[in-house]
């Protein structure tokens, strides 16, 4: 089998790219070569981006694949660019959307799955949703098959973990100094995350899977932890007991849009989804690392790289701390 990823030294593309080596695939990936990666010896780098339109197209015209898996692509320009790059030089393509298209609203049975409206409220989730269209239409046009997946949140080595305020968080290096931490409105929102190797697995399993043509799917973990739980977990990687103060959700992004912009758009609404029917079309895709592992790997890498951020001098995430505090005093 032969694969090509577009942007395969990206944090999701490093697990596909593990388990397309252990299904026995010729792997190669197309990217800018900006950032500092290990690529395992046996994947073939061929270097580009993906929006120089004529260079692109041009870099793949005498190449076919079995399956072309795109990583990065957020525009309907960029899908239009991979359907004419692709178009008739492929078996499958899988396109990486997010969980981020079905908006914010909470279904009765409270698991999201593919069937619920997708209603996005961020440009992100709208930009997707359009990529997700066009890709639809090359596969009934019969360019190729195309099948959408919807990672939520997906962590691991190579970046950051997230909290529920920001993509770099503070809160990790406050709870190693013993000092308390934010959620917001109570913490008791849901949320998953799922590991980059986990998620991987359903993109390497569903290539060239003919149960997967024209479908779409949730890529990720089942298990559905609250805030509170997260942090709780997070802790144990760090093993420091968690202290945890609680301010609104409003009070903290009118403080500053722009820093606190992943939980303005994505983590004060719910994110609970159900992968059940991936799990029964791709029967390898098993997630298997639990956030306390997957936290202590995460942030063993963060420290290598010399990435970890400081937070015991943030005045900013402090004066949110206090305010906290004097809204809600411990006991
Ligand atoms: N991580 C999550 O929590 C999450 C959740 C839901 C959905 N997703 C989706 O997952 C996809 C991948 O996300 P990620 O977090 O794994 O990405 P990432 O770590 O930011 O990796 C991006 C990859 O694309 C390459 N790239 C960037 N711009 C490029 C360009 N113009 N031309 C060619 N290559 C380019 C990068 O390499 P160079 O910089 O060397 O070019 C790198 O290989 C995205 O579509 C995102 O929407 C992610």
């Amino acid at each position: 089998m032969k694969v090509l990823i577009i942007g395969g030294t990206g944090l999701i593309s490093a697990g596909i790219v593990t388990h397309l080596i252990a299904r026995g695939a010729e792997v190669s990936m197309y990217n800018r070569g900006a950032r500092e990666r290990t690529v395992p010896s046996e994947v073939a780098l061929i270097q580009g981006d993906r929006n120089q339109g004529d260079a692109f197209a041009a870099e793949f015209r005498g190449r076919r694949y079995d399956a072309v898996i795109d990583m990065i692509c957020f525009t309907p320009e960029q899908a239009e660019a991979t359907v004419r790059t692709f178009g008739g030089r492929c078996e499958h393509l899988l396109f990486c959307s997010t969980v981020c298209t079905y908006g914010v609203k909470v279904p009765p049975q409270v698991l999201i799955d593919e069937r619920f409206p997708q209603e996005p409220i961020s440009g992100y989730g709208r930009g997707k949703v359009a990529c997700e269209g066009i890709f639809r239409r090359a596969h009934d046009r019969g360019d190729f098959k195309a099948t959408i997946l919807r990672p939520s949140h997906t962590y691991g080595p190579g970046g950051a973990l997230i909290d529920q305020l920001e993509f770099d968080a503070c809160s990790w290096d406050r709870i190693e100094r013993g000092l308390p931490v934010i959620v917001a409105d109570g913490g008791m929102g849901l949320w998953q995350s799922t590991h980059r190797d986990d998620c991987g697995q359903l993109f390497a399993y569903a290539a060239l899977n003919p149960a997967t043509y024209g479908e779409d799917y949730n890529a990720t973990r089942d298990e559905v932890l609250t805030w509170r739980d997260y942090y709780e977990q997070v802790g144990r990687a760090l093993g420091k007991p968690v202290q945890l103060v609680t301010l609104s959700a409003d009070r903290i992004v009118a403080l500053d849009p722009q820093r606190f912009g992943l939980l303005k758009e994505i983590t004060r609404f719910h994110g609970a989804y159900t992968s059940a029917k991936a799990k029964r079309d791709v029967p390898e895709f098993r997630c298997v690392i639990g956030l306390t592992e997957g936290a202590a790997e995460t942030f063993a890498d963060v420290r290598r790289r010399g990435a970890w951020r400081k937070g015991a001098s943030d005045a900013m995430y402090q004066r949110l701390v206090d305010d906290a505090l004097a809204v809600d005093p411990p006991a």
